[in-house]
């Protein structure tokens, strides 16, 4: 039994249905259902006796101890957390709350259960956070990329909010003992993104016939991994991971946002032809407030260690990407409800987007 936190985001959902899928044992799925949280995306277990869904809060730490001492999981993994930079730019304190108070409330709780589990156990325990690269803050042009012991330089309300986490996380196991891992990885893309999230975003606005916001020059450099590559590098991490270190998850597919808005409306013309190019609805709207310029991933140590490496390529994934929001658009039809068109007047203004 393990215990998965924010199972019915993007990634925590695509962590928990591979996980199942490959019959590693029964999972404890603990998520608010924040906006972007959605039991949609775990439809296919509904029936499935190895996953148990609870809807909770990381920070209430009576609910944890509770489900702790009930389902004994011999491990966590830590996804529940506000992930949106733009958010975190219009209301940061949600962020601080969940993303800070949060994981310390969990990491309390975590620390009595495992004080009290008898030695094997306690040896065979793992938290593993996941965090993500923007921690490390922005890089210019030709600077090498992030490794594990670059500095922490968060820039946003959202990075520093991770990285006040991975704080934490890094003082229990130095403070108590805590069988810590913690994963930094890159922006994800794939199936059960929420629309906020900029490929999501652009091929539904593209579908809809509306325009593609490129925040800036759109010259931003981001490494892209698929949600899947994610999923299996956090299962490696999590059986193989040396206790205390953390590990930097990357694709190795630095790309400018226009580059990938182009090559999402590239692949829709292909798949899905309207009367003009889909490119032609770009269009260049004002920068995001504080906006890291360059985002780089060096992976060598969870290449060389764990023997791990992506298995999609940018053109694979994507593709796969783009069919899934093509193949399931009654999924899509649920989750760009009332909250989301209000996210898109506050953060777009109006209806331009
Ligand atoms: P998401 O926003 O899609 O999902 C977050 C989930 O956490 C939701 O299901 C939400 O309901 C739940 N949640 C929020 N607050 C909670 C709380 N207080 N208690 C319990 N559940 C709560 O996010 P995501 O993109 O799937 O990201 C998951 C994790 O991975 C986050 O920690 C994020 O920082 C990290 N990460 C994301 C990316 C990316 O590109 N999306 C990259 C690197 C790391
Ligand atoms: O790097 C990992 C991070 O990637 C994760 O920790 C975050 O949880 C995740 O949201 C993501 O953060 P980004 O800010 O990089 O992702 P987002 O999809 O919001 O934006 C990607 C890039 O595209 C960024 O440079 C901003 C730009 N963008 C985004 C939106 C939503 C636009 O140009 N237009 C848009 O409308």
């Amino acid at each position: 039994m393990i215990l998965v936190t924010g199972g019915a985001g993007f990634i925590g959902a695509n962590f928990v249905l591979d996980w199942l899928a490959s019959n590693r044992g029964p999972v404890v799925n603990l998520d608010k259902l924040t906006y972007a949280g959605n039991l949609e995306n775990l439809a296919a277990l509904k029936d499935d006796p190895r996953h148990i869904f609870v809807r909770g809060d990381i920070g209430d730490a009576a609910l944890i101890e509770k489900l702790l001492q009930q389902y004994q999981p011999r491990a966590i993994v830590n996804f529940a957390a506000e992930s949106h930079v733009d958010r975190s730019i219009h209301g940061p304190e949600d962020f601080v709350q969940t993303n800070v108070l949060g994981t310390f409330h969990l990491l309390e709780a975590v620390r009595a259960y495992w004080s009290g589990l008898a030695e094997e156990q306690r040896a065979a325990f793992r938290f593993l956070h996941v965090s993500t690269d923007e921690v490390y803050g922005s890089l210019g042009p030709n600077d090498a990329a992030f490794t594990e012991t670059t500095p922490y330089a968060p820039n946003s309300p959202y990075s520093a909010s991770k990285a006040a986490s991975d704080h934490l996380v890094r003082a229990y196991h130095h403070t108590y003992g805590l069988p810590v891992l913690t994963t930094n990885c890159s922006n994800n893309y794939g199936s059960y993104q929420f629309p906020e999230k900029l490929i999501p975003l652009i091929i539904l606005n593209a579908l809809n016939g509306k325009p593609l916001p490129i925040y800036g020059d759109g010259l931003n450099v981001r490494d892209w991994l698929y949600v899947g590559d994610h999923c299996s590098a956090i299962r490696a991490v999590l059986e193989q991971g040396r206790v205390g270190e953390t590990y930097n998850i990357g694709g190795c597919n630095e790309m400018a946002n226009i580059d990938v808005v182009k090559t999402v409306c590239a692949l829709l013309d292909e798949l899905k032809p309207a009367t003009q190019p889909y490119a032609a609805l770009i269009i260049y709207v004002k920068d995001r407030a504080g906006h890291d310029r360059r985002y780089a991933i060096d992976a060598r140590k969870i290449e060389s260690e764990l023997k791990w490496r992506p298995s999609e390529t940018f053109e694979t994934g994507i593709r796969k990407t783009v069919q899934w929001y093509l193949e399931n658009q009654s999924w899509v039809a649920h989750v760009v409800s009332g909250e989301y068109q209000g996210w898109l007047a506050k953060n777009y203004g109006g209806g331009r987007t």
